[in-house]
């Protein structure tokens, strides 16, 4: 009886050392290249109306704060962006604009690797304002 425990314990931990780090390195892998909003974050919406004050100021943080790395039409090739680890991506593509508002507000306040956070750098109106600028880059 205790050969047999035993013997099921050591499968268990087998199996344990076999799949413990496919998973790790499987959600490693996921969160590198997904990088997903949490859904409450994701549902968030604007609380300014995109109409020209918003978007002007919204071009006016952009020039300050995200063309050096994303590039003067969102493309990802401001000019230090060849110094980066990790790629800025490309506003104007549908993987970024298909993206709800909540969701690209989300990423600017976080960051992620070479993304700084930008939640003490700028209001909350000025992220969403950047927000509703990345929509003209489409
Ligand atoms: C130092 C360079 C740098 C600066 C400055 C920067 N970013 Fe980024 N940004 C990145 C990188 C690199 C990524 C990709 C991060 C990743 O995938 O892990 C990124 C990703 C993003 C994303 C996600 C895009 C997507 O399709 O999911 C958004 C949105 C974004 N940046 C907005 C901004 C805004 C707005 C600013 C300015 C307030 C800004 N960034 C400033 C480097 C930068």
């Amino acid at each position: 009886m205790k050969k047999l425990l035993q013997n099921i314990a050591s499968k268990k931990s087998l199996l344990l050392i076999l799949v413990g780090p496919l998973l790790v390195a499987t959600s490693a892998f996921y969160q590198q290249t997904l990088w997903k909003a949490p859904a409450t974050a994701d549902a968030k919406k604007s609380p300014l109306k995109a109409d020209d004050a918003t978007i002007t100021a919204g071009k006016a943080v952009y020039a300050q704060h995200c063309q050096s790395c994303h590039g003067k039409k969102g493309k990802g090739d401001g000019k230090s962006a060849a110094t980066l680890n990790t790629e800025p991506g490309d506003f104007t593509t549908a993987a970024t604009q298909g993206q709800s508002d909540g969701a690209l507000f989300w990423k600017v306040e976080e960051g992620r690797k070479d993304m700084p956070s930008f939640k003490k750098k700028l209001t909350e109106e000025q992220a969403w304002q950047v927000v509703a600028y990345l929509r003209t880059l489409k």
